[in-house]
């Protein structure tokens, strides 16, 4: 095939220096997403999530018109993703639990049968091939039912999310060990009520993405001392969250200030309450949306404050960090009357910042995408002098394109230099325990619909089965998994 020479030399090209082992418990994985990848969103007793409506109601705002109605059809072709993870030698394969499949009514009242045995039987699959499960419990699906509660809006969501935890641990612990609870409060809070361009769909910038991030923060608290108190005695698993960071630089030097402040957003709002000594939001960032939220005639901050008790009972809810890395951004500081785009894709208003990029940072597909490899070893390195000496597990990263063909160089290249980075940050110090490609297969990727492809495997979404081909990637990467090592040049093999 045409894909292979690309493949034998970008391994050759870059592949000199020895050394580039990964330390021996160090595990590779690939994830996937519930909605993204299973399709089956109305059989037997399955709830409408708010990405099922989200589709019906403004299906002009994904752009091709798409939806997650069928995707990659995986409910019914799980038993193929499974052989892919096995072909590609993975140690973990991550994936989300869809609250909808699995609790119809939102509430522990309702367990589906069918969604317990789905959900059983892919991990007893995984099992079987020596793969094991990463399990997310929400990956952006909240059940319709809940939404029209309030959603994430709700304080009352952190309870209804710990009956849900309470019941997949029940149902699950005792095989799965690794548990994500939430992933991305920053999109399902900030994206989404900031630019109501993700399911539900509603613009409250400013007001509802605040309410959203307190009760993320209390909802994965709860689900994580449910884990401590009652699982963990028996399963001895780990439990965390999934933030995804742009790393960020000052755009020049009168902005490293602003941008130090900027991670405070950006990085703080979902780790400070968790994994800082003190607990509670940055105070930085407490302090400004206080000032301004008076400025503008409000009685009480837009940003929720949390009881000294809420502070303490959210405070240390963590056995690892998650990092999701794909971009970076640079902050610099607005002027006055400048218009300020959304956070956090163009800038913050709260904190009177415009971002950017450096011309050399290469665009990706997507809107959002710009390649900078050292922003994952430098968030590492950030992390880890500000919350310690943690296990971080990096639990996505990956390429975005428009092209559909399965030579796919520019995602080898990503794939290669980003993991090049996780091994100097290794070499720093920083105890990273494993990284996950995103994607395994191409899915529907929210509102850029099937039109950005992630996958290392292409998906034929006009083929009713779903066909599954490996690209140039998946044998790099499995050839990285399998060799433990960045050093493939010669190891390269075509089983996949
Ligand atoms: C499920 O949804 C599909 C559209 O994706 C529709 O054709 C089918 O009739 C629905 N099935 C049920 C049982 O409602």
């Amino acid at each position: 095939m045409c894909w292979l020479r690309t493949v034998v030399i970008s391994f050759i090209v870059g592949t000199v220096v020895g050394g580039r082992d990964f330390p021996p418990d160090f595990k590779f994985g690939a994830a996937t997403a519930a909605y993204q990848v299973e399709g089956a969103w109305n059989v037997s007793d399955k709830s409408p999530s708010i990405w099922d409506s989200y589709i019906r109601r403004y299906p002009e705002r994904i752009i091709d018109g798409s939806s997650g109605d069928v995707a990659c059809d995986s409910y019914n072709q799980w038993r193929k993703d499974v052989e892919i993870a096995s072909n590609l030698g993975l140690h973990f394969y991550r994936f989300s639990i869809a609250w909808t499949r699995l609790m119809p009514s939102g509430f522990p009242n309702t367990v589906s049968e069918d969604g317990k045995k789905f959900y059983n039987d892919l991990i007893d699959a995984l099992l079987e091939k020596g793969i094991e499960p990463v399990v997310t419990l929400y990956h952006w699906d909240l059940p319709q039912s809940l939404q029209d509660l309030g959603g994430w809006t709700n304080p009352l969501v952190s309870d209804w999310f710990a009956d849900y935890a309470r019941i997949a641990f029940s149902l699950f612990g005792d095989r799965v060990k690794t548990w994500i609870t939430l992933n991305e409060p920053i999109i399902f809070c900030e994206i989404v009520y900031n630019t109501a361009m993700h399911a539900p769909g509603i613009l409250s910038a400013g007001v509802g993405n605040y309410l959203c991030n307190k009760h993320a923060m209390l909802a994965h608290a709860k689900a994580w001392r449910i884990y401590d108190e009652e699982f963990r005695p028996k399963y001895n698993g780990k439990v965390s969250l999934s933030n995804q960071i742009l790393w960020l630089e000052p755009e020049n030097e009168n902005d490293v200030e602003i941008t130090e402040t900027s991670r405070q957003l950006m990085v703080g709002m979902f780790s400070h309450p968790i994994f800082s000594k003190e607990g509670g939001w940055p105070p930085v960032i407490e302090k400004i949306i206080a000032e301004k939220s008076k400025k503008e005639g409000l009685s009480k901050s837009r940003l929720p404050p949390f009881t000294q008790e809420e502070i303490d009972f959210v405070k240390g809810t963590y056995d690892f960090f998650a990092l999701n890395y794909y971009t970076s951004r640079t902050v610099k500081k607005a002027k006055e009357g400048d218009r300020i785009g959304p956070w956090p894709m163009n800038g913050a208003s709260d904190l009177d910042i415009h971002l950017t990029v450096r011309p050399e940072w290469k665009h990706a597909a997507t809107s959002w995408f710009y390649i900078y490899p050292e922003g994952l070893r430098r968030q590492l390195a950030w992390l880890k002098e500000h919350y310690g000496d943690i296990e971080i597990l990096i639990t996505e990263n990956g390429y975005a394109s428009y092209d559909i063909s399965e030579d796919d160089p520019d995602r080898v290249q990503y794939y290669k230099e980003h993991l090049e980075q996780v091994l100097l940050a290794i070499e720093d110090g920083v105890k990273v325990s494993g990284y996950t490609a995103w994607t395994m297969i191409d899915n529907f990727e929210w509102s850029d619909g099937y039109r950005s492809k992630f996958g290392l495997y292409k998906i034929d979404f006009e083929d009713p089965l779903r066909k599954r081909s490996p690209r140039a990637s998946a044998h790099y990467y499995s050839s990285v998994v399998k060799s433990h090592s960045l050093d493939v040049d010669n190891k390269f093999t075509d089983e996949l």
